[in-house]
Parts: structure tokens; sequence; C-alpha cells
């Protein structure tokens, strides 16, 4: 990349003395030279330790759904800590947040909090596990349910690694798993419902939970095709097993009740974290209370944490401005507009793509016409892909720079941005398509 990251670069270099790659998260080390590091965010912008300026479609990873430091949280998170940060009893304000996500999320009927989405997962499994009185787990290839053991397998490996469709070969995604756990996971092509059922035919009654997000929002957020999530929840009816739907991505973001109110779905148990509190660390596992209430009967969950003020507060704030204006609809008809002038200006240079996602979360996959799951979408031109976000990058314009992540737009983002990264993209496009 082109950019003038010296301050970044430096930075780098002075990080890596310390942390491993230079970063506190595998996922922020873009390569040597060429990570940048952050000054300052505000609204739907970022400025590097350069200085130089960016829309910003990261969102962090997705937390930020009203736009960076905004206000009326960071207000209401001064005003709470000032009142103390913890105290090892509950408050009144983490009850009304649990009050709120049960009224927002239809499949909600009690909660329990947790600091990140790895951890709600990992206790939901637990959860699941404990309830079913069964240990093995299906999760789907390319799906990420953060980085606790038991589902860090077939996430990021190179597809060919993953044997046949009809009995895919389940691969740990990181040294130091234990490969014991080999024993309890199964991992299957999403959007499959063929190979879904056989399996269960197979081991069903073994199987305390199938793990999915409600669209693959960790491979370039290919949705469910055919009811898919539909079919799951049939199949878990018809097993007894436990459906997690993850939401860690799509909750408080595709809708106010997220992937569940979208897609009318219910599932047994279902994670949040992100847009939950507008990049302040709070998640959440909630779901049937007939579950749920096993937690404290035998079933243990928890966490110093798990109630911290900040995060507390910042949920607190988010939803009541969720619930206040017209927020999620204001960023789709925004992001749909970006989405759909993403999708002219390829077709207009003769570039054969497919859209995916959702307009407040997408992504594009180049040089195919469909994908349905991480094998398919492996297919896509993902060199052409990356060519493209450097050169954004290059001109003030900031996707995330793995193709399997998608674009994230917040409530800040304006009509004005909209324009502009459109704009940006229809002239790194004609000199990336002129390289090709
Ligand atoms: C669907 C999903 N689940 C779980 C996680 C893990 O969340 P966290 O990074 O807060 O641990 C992520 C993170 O990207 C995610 O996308």
């Amino acid at each position: 990349m082109n950019i003038p990251w010296q301050k970044s670069n430096l930075l780098q270099k002075r990080a890596s003395k310390v942390m491993p790659l230079g970063v506190n998260s595998n996922f922020r080390y873009w390569g040597e030279g060429m990570t940048p590091y952050m000054q300052r965010a505000k609204g739907a912008h970022l400025w590097d330790a350069d200085g130089n300026k960016y829309i910003d479609y990261r969102m962090a990873f997705g937390p930020i759904i009203l736009g960076h430091a905004w206000d009326e949280v960071n207000e209401k998170v001064k005003q709470e800590i000032d009142l103390g940060t913890l105290a090892a009893m509950t408050g009144e304000l983490e009850i009304e947040v649990a009050e709120k996500m049960v009224r927002m999320c239809p499949g909600l009927e009690m909660v329990r909090f947790a600091c990140s989405g790895t951890e709600a997962t990992m206790h939901a499994l637990r959860v699941a596990r404990a309830f079913t009185g069964r240990e093995r787990i299906i999760k789907f290839e390319g799906m990420y349910h953060g980085f606790q053991d038991y589902t860090l397998w077939s996430t990021y490996a190179p597809v060919e690694a993953y044997g046949n469709p009809r009995s895919p070969i389940p691969v740990p995604s990181s040294s130091g798993i234990p490969r014991p756990l080999n024993q309890m996971i199964v991992t299957l092509p999403f959007n499959n419902a063929e190979i879904l059922e056989n399996t269960l035919r197979a081991i069903g009654e073994t199987v305390a939970a199938i793990i999915t997000e409600p669209c693959m929002g960790n491979c370039g957020a290919i949705e469910p095709q055919r009811n898919f999530l539909q079919f799951i929840r049939k199949q878990c009816d018809k097993y007894d097993i436990v459906m997690i739907l993850d939401e860690v991505k799509t909750g408080f973001r595709i809708a106010n009740g997220g992937a569940q109110e979208y897609y009318r779905i219910k599932p047994d148990l279902a994670t949040y974290a992100k847009a939950l509190a507008n990049g302040y660390p709070l998640a959440a596992l909630g779901g049937k209370r007939e579950i749920m209430s096993i937690i404290g009967q035998g079933v243990s969950q928890g966490g110093t944490f798990t109630n911290n003020k900040p995060g507390v507060a910042a949920a607190w704030t988010t939803l009541t401005i969720l619930q206040r204006e017209p927020v999620l609809k204001t960023i789709e008809k925004r992001g749909r507009r970006l989405m759909d002038g993403i999708g002219k200006i390829l077709s207009g240079r003769g570039i054969p793509f497919c859209m995916n996602g959702y307009p407040s979360m997408f992504s594009y996959a180049i040089g195919v016409e469909k994908v349905t799951d991480q094998r398919s979408w492996n297919e896509s031109d993902k060199d052409f892909y990356l060519a493209l976000v450097e050169a954004l990058i290059e001109r003030g314009v900031m996707p995330d720079h793995d193709a399997r992540e998608p674009w994230f737009l917040c409530y800040a983002h304006t009509d004005e941005e909209i324009d502009e990264t459109l704009n940006i993209f229809t002239d790194v496009i004609k000199n990336a398509d002129r390289q090709r």
C-alpha cells in the first residue's frame, strides 16, 4: 500500500517488542510495515496514527452501530462510572438492559451477560451441553464463534483441507487446541440441508447443539438460503438439539430484534456482543426460560467483569437510542444505496460478482455469480478484492483488509459519505481493472 504510515510503522516496531505481532488480536495485523495504528475516531470517521482520515467501514469489526465516540453513550458512561465501575453486586441499570433485550429480541426470555462474544458462545455451549446431557456440537465451515477451543474449527483453514462435503474433516484453526475436542465437533457446509439431514440421521441423538451465525458474517456475509435457518430449527426440534443462533454480528444491527426478527425465527439460545454496546465491552447469552434457568442449578456461568458499568451503561444507552430513533432504518437506506452503487459500478465494468448480506453489513464476492458456503466463496477472486481494498484505503475509504469481513455501516454514515465512497470506488475500479 502506498500510504504515508511512518508513525504507524514506528508504533508497530515498538509494539512488536512487547506484543506478539505488535497487536492484541491477530485480526488487527495486516503485515509488517502495512498495519495501520489508530489515533482517534468520531462518527463514521477514523484517523490513523499519521493523521490520515478515512471513511470507516470496519466499525471495529461491527460493534459501532451509532458512530464512533457517540456523545450520548459517552455521557451516560461518564455519569455511571462516577458512581463506581464495578461492585460485585447487581445494579438496576443492568436489570434494565436485560429487560430491554428481552423486549426487543423475539427469542429471549432470560439473559446473562458476558464480556465478549467468545465468552458468550462458550457459556451457551456449556448450557446446551448441560441441558441435553450430550457433548457433540455441530458448526458450519467458515463460521467464527470466537476464540474458545470448542468451535475454532474449520474457520480459516484452506478449504482444500476440509475433505468431501458429505463427510467433512474438522480442521482446528490454531495450534494448541486439544486434539480430543475433535471428538466433539462436527463441521458441515452451510446452506446444505441434505448433508445436515444425513448427518443428523446418523448422529442426531448425540448432538447437544447446532451453533450457527444467521449469515456467514465471517465469510462474505453469505445469507441463509432456501429457509436454511428454519430447516435447522426443525431438525433441532426433531432430535431435541439446542439451536444456538450466534447473533454477535447481526444482533442490534440487521434489525432491532436481530436475525430473530429479520428471519422470524426463535432459536433456543442466542449470543450477542458487538452492536449491543456501540463499542464498549458487553456481551450476552439468552434464550428460553426453560434452558436458561438451569444456570445456577449446577451449571456455572459468570465472571468478574460481566456487569462492568461502562459496558452496561453503553448498552443501556445504545438500546434506548435504537428503540427511540429509526437508527437501523436509516442505515438500511444508506447501506442499500451503497450496495446498489457498488453493484452498478462493478456491472458497468463487466466484472462478475455477487452481492451478499444486508445494507448494514454486506460484502461482494468477485468473479463468481453465487456463493452459498465457504467452499464456493473460496472460488472468488480474493486477490482482486484485496487490490481494490488497498486502493480504496489509499484514497481514504477503509473496508477491512480481509475479504471475508463484511463492510459495516453505522448511523453516522451520511448520504454525502456514501456519495464520496461511490465516487472513489468508481475511480479505483478503473485503475485496478486496467492492471488486472
Ligand atoms: C459471530 C461471532 N461470534 C463470536 C465472535 C467473538 O466475539 P468477540 O470478538 O467479542 O470475542 C465474533 C467476533 O467477530 C463473531 O463474529
